[in-house]
């Protein structure tokens, strides 16, 4: 049972995963590199726990429970006395290998379950980086995180069995997501199945074969999706879409994994998607 929970990252995910934990009991504390960052992500989860709230899921006072259990602060030495950590910075592997370098400089208690949120980055990698491979284990989210039920476990070939067992009933049971298992390959489960169907909307789009609205109403009215891959490339941001994409071409070099010219012209234009109110559609 996970008390006492680390997250690295307030942005789209780590909020995500911070409200979700606290919601269901557990003390959170979410570190972000400066005071703007850390607004916003103590923001992100008021808003998504008011929209709880005005739904009917959550009480005001469970609201104010879990507000009350997390703490987004700039300090990194907090999380020395974490049972798990989860790590949910930017997709960048040299930006994750460095939280992993600190987490295990800071986190004292050797036996803490050292976790990343990583969409594709082999979690061999990022355990490399530490002196306690063993200790590190992959916990996938989806976004986003308090609607989407699932959680990817991906195992390293070094990670205890004790620590999937513990990333398995955190998930699973302290959090009531659906748990499935991966091995240790770029993209795991899901963004290995999602990410080569997302870059073809978007080489269809590229083309002229159809507008975007064609190719969304296409999926959700056609196949029953809850949204066309635009609109979801939108939702994931861009970003982060381009950088799963080269995760899983640097891994398989294959074709249906290359990231589309537009997609990366996008990502140059800082045409990021919802989060930045412009992607493949116009927000607000
Ligand atoms: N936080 C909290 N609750 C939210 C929310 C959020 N950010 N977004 C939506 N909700 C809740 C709403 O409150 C609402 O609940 P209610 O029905 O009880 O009131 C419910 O979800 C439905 O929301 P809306 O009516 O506002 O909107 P939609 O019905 O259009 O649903 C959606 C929005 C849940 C985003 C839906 O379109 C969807 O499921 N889309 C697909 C999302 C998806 O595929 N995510 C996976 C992305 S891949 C990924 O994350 C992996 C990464 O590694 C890249």
């Amino acid at each position: 049972m996970i008390h006492r929970l680390g997250i690295v990252g307030a942005g789209l995910m780590g909020s995500g995963i911070a409200e979700v934990a606290a919601r269901n009991g557990v003390d959170v504390i979410v570190v972000e590199a400066d005071d703007t960052a850390a607004r916003a992500g103590l923001a992100r989860i008021t808003k998504s726990l008011d929209r709880g709230v005005r739904s009917g899921k959550l009480t005001e006072e469970a609201r104010a429970d879990a507000l009350g259990r997390i703490d987004v602060t700039t300090s990194f030495d907090k999380l020395t006395n974490r049972e798990l950590v989860v790590e949910a910075v930017i997709e960048d592997e040299a930006t994750k290998l460095d939280v992993f370098r600190r987490l295990d400089a800071v986190v004292e208690d050797p036996t803490a379950v050292l976790a990343s949120n990583t969409s594709s980055i082999p979690i061999m990698k990022l355990a490399m980086a530490t002196q306690r491979p063993e200790q590190v284990v992959g916990i996938h989210f989806f976004n986003p995180v308090p609607v989407m039920p699932l959680v990817e476990v991906v195992t390293s070939l070094m990670t205890n069995p004790k620590v999937e067992q513990q990333a398995h009933e955190f998930a699973g049971g302290q959090l009531s997501k659906h748990v499935i298992k991966s091995k240790d390959r770029a993209g795991f489960i899901v963004n290995a199945l999602l990410i080569p169907y997302l870059l073809s909307a978007i080489r269809m789009f590229e083309s002229g074969f159809a507008t975007a609205e064609d190719i969304d109403t296409g999926m959700v009215d056609g196949c029953a999706h809850p949204m066309g891959p635009l609109a979801l490339t939108d939702l994931i941001g861009l970003d982060t879409t381009m950088a799963v994409a080269q995760s899983l071409y640097e891994e398989f070099k294959e074709p249906l994994y290359a990231p589309p010219p537009l997609l990366s012209r996008m990502c140059e234009a800082g045409l990021l998607g919802r989060k930045v109110g412009r992607g493949f559609y116009q927000y607000n």
